[in-house]
């Protein structure tokens, strides 16, 4: 007799997020570069944290994530873990920390032994394979990202929706295919249509995780000031302030894990097409 039973990962293991995926739960993360923030993040039931390179940006106010160090991801990393020992942490490789796969291992494990990641992201699709391969091959876990990539944002001509046309999303759905063989444990979608990135999600056995990718995929992710509300500037229009209407931090925080469960978010109105 066959079960149907679905194995579920401790929350700080890399197959975490499989596991929700294979239970049909939405995968509710967000970004933290602080103890504080970390601390509230675990209290109020996110899934899994990202430190992203978007510290470069939103903590350090620079233009882009270009100028962000392994040392910055470090200091960062490790602060988080701090405040959130038990929850998953995914941690970005910053640009140019992993041209080469014995670069790629060198930072790679200084983010999880210094920085005390589970899991390290970077970004790119077929060009950062043989980076991927060798992480696998030295059991690191990896969190791939596709779409718009903010460390090729020069390359890219700013911050544009990818994936519109049929030849740039056949290369985008090639890319988490070939991802997924090459072992990463989830995938990153940031700003592609709706349609592509529902099609990516049904395709993979792994969870896609998106930001300005529509409510098909398996999670979301936010970058945690927007959401907060406290971005300098404008804030993208795919993301929501959560602290707008609710009493206080940790509340705006439960109201998105809460929102990102019931799919309730994103709307359309978060979407691309
Ligand atoms: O650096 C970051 O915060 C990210 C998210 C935008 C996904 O990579």
């Amino acid at each position: 007799m066959t079960s149907n039973r679905v194995y579920m990962a401790a929350r700080n293991h890399p197959d975490y997020l499989l596991s929700l995926k294979q239970c049909n739960q939405k995968i509710a993360c967000l970004t933290a570069y602080d103890a504080s923030f970390a601390c509230w993040l675990a209290q109020e039931g996110v899934d899994a944290i990202l430190v992203g390179d978007s510290l470069g940006m939103v903590v350090q106010g620079h233009e882009s994530t270009l100028p962000v160090t392994v040392d910055d991801m470090v200091y960062h990393a490790a602060a988080v873990a701090r405040g959130a020992p038990d929850l998953l942490r995914i941690v970005d490789l910053p640009y140019r920390s992993y041209q080469t796969p014995e670069q790629a291992l060198d930072n790679a494990r200084i983010l999880m032994q210094a920085g005390r990641a589970h899991m390290v992201k970077l970004e790119g699709g077929e060009r950062v394979l043989p980076m991927v391969e060798a992480l696998r091959a030295a059991d690191i876990p990896v969190c791939g990202h596709l779409g718009l990539l903010p460390q090729s944002v020069k390359e890219l001509g700013g911050y544009r929706v990818q994936g519109r046309d049929p030849q740039a999303a056949r290369q985008i759905e090639a890319d988490a295919q070939a991802l997924q063989a090459a072992g990463v444990a989830a995938i990153v979608l940031e700003c592609i249509p709706a349609v592509l990135a529902a099609r990516i999600t049904v395709a993979l056995e792994i969870p896609t995780i998106g930001i300005g990718a529509g409510a098909d995929c398996d999670g979301q992710v936010l970058v945690l000031y927007d959401m907060l509300g406290i971005t300098a500037g404008r804030r993208p229009s795919f993301s929501e302030d959560f602290l707008r209407d609710a009493p206080d931090v940790a509340s705006a925080i439960r109201r998105y894990v809460q929102a990102v469960r019931q799919g309730r978010f994103p709307t359309q109105a978060h979407s691309f097409s």
